[in-house]
């Protein structure tokens, strides 16, 4: 077996189940720690200097450095192709996100390059920002389809997703987002039926999906299309998940209580009853603070949120338009600056919580025995000093079901 020795702090969630509320303050310091790692990369034991017997395994001596769980980003659109830093532009010149989206750009944008583009160009496209991740400390992922919006490129983007599995050391989960956008000159009731009755069976024929989502929102599904589409995921053996309340509130967080999603995201504007929903369920509320920061909207009440005792996490939104960002640990320094979060409720967030969006609580999330070994190892005093250096990557080595994916040349071996 593995010995990760001579950890200056762990710290962790803890525990097989989300936290919600004020349990999300509830990090676990364990100092001069040891973490004990069987051949599958699944931890065994994790305890402090001299626990261990340290003849009778491969030692790694990590340097005194601080390690966290591997992040968790619970929603991404991160396979595309192109990219749209002109639409950027544009918002900085005053248009809204919307209003950009209206003259050409948005999501539809996007769907042109995808169409024209070969998978392999979408495997190259979106392998850079998968590899950037995984150096930028997280360990599991959630990618999104939803720029083919017909059953050949939805399809095409899913299949990326999966190369891309194989590709990087980043675990990816894939989610069907067929009903992100009406596509051009399509009817919307017609597009709705062509979901449910061509794409869901392709995609769930496929098995390339484990999860289907829907933009619910104004100007996009309607809360009566968003259930349709859901029933007939579910009933095809998808777990749902929902894009609710980002551009307006819909009523979007309680429908995706009323549907059972693992996940309600966004939630920009999210009601009070909303938060009263969210916080009676096990739907994770998924906050996404670099969306708000990059389309110039206020952040999602998430103070509001966890004080209701709902179950918070917070993830990157990565995609071309309004999060250009693979960055969690940029997400945590917005959590905690932009909306108040501490900076313990944050890490559970990016860790615990991401990976209970995603049904992956029991092996995710955490670093205790009986979890996988999923480890970011940071040159840095304390947890704090994190989001306090803003927007600076101080990750030494990342460790994936055990073994060094990055940085291995820094940490030393004794075999
Ligand atoms: O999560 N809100 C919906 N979809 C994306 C935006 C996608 C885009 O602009 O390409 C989001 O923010
Ligand atoms: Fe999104």
């Amino acid at each position: 077996m593995k010995l990760f020795t001579n950890i200056r702090k762990l710290y962790t969630p803890v525990g097989f189940h989300a936290a919600r509320g004020s349990a999300m303050r509830d990090v676990r310091v364990t100092e001069d720690a040891e973490i004990l790692v069987d051949i599958d990369g699944m931890i065994v034991s994790v305890g402090v200097k001299g626990d261990h017997d340290r003849s009778q395994h491969e030692i790694i001596d990590c340097n005194d450095l601080v390690a966290l769980p591997g992040f968790v980003d619970s929603h991404t659109h991160a396979v595309f192709a192109g990219e749209r830093s002109m639409e950027f532009a544009m918002r900085a010149e005053g248009k809204s996100y919307q209003e950009v989206a209206l003259a050409g750009g948005g999501i539809q944008s996007s769907v042109r390059s995808v169409r024209e583009a070969t998978t392999e160009e979408i495997v190259q496209n979106s392998k850079r920002y998968i590899e950037s991740a995984l150096r930028l400390g997280t360990t599991t992922m959630e990618v999104k389809s939803g720029y083919g919006l017909d059953t050949e490129n939805e399809l095409k983007l899913l299949r990326a997703a999966s190369e891309l599995r194989a590709l990087t050391h980043v675990d990816i989960y894939t989610t069907f987002l067929g009903a992100h956008a009406f596509p051009k000159g399509v009817d919307h009731d017609d597009y709705v039926e062509s979901i449910i009755n061509d794409q869901i069976p392709a995609v769930t024929q496929s098995g390339l999906a484990e999860f289907i989502d829907v933009f619910c929102d104004e100007g996009y599904f309607s809360n009566e299309q968003t259930r349709k589409i859901i029933t007939a995921g579910i009933r095809e053996g998808l777990r749902p998940r929902l894009h609710a309340d980002e551009l307006a509130d819909t009523s979007g967080a309680a429908l995706a209580v009323k549907l059972g999603c693992l996940s309600a995201d966004h939630l920009l504007k999210v009601s009070d009853s909303g938060i009263r929903a969210l916080a009676a369920s096990n739907t994770v509320a998924t906050l996404l603070p670099t969306t708000a920061l990059s389309i110039r909207a206020p952040f999602a009440p998430a103070r509001k949120v966890i004080d209701a005792g709902a179950i918070v996490a917070i993830a990157t939104d990565c995609n071309p338009g309004s999060s250009m960002s693979e960055n969690m640990q940029f997400v945590v320094t917005l959590a905690v600056i932009g909306t108040q979060m501490t900076v313990e409720e944050a890490l559970t967030a990016a860790t615990l919580n991401g990976a209970a969006a995603l049904g992956l609580e029991k092996t995710h999330g955490s670093v205790e025995p009986g979890k996988v070994m999923d480890v970011v190892l940071f040159d840095i005093p304390q947890l704090a000093y994190l989001p306090y250096h803003i927007a600076v990557s101080d990750v030494v080595a990342v460790v994936k079901r055990g073994v060094i994916v990055h940085g291995k040349e820094n940490l030393n071996w004794q075999a």
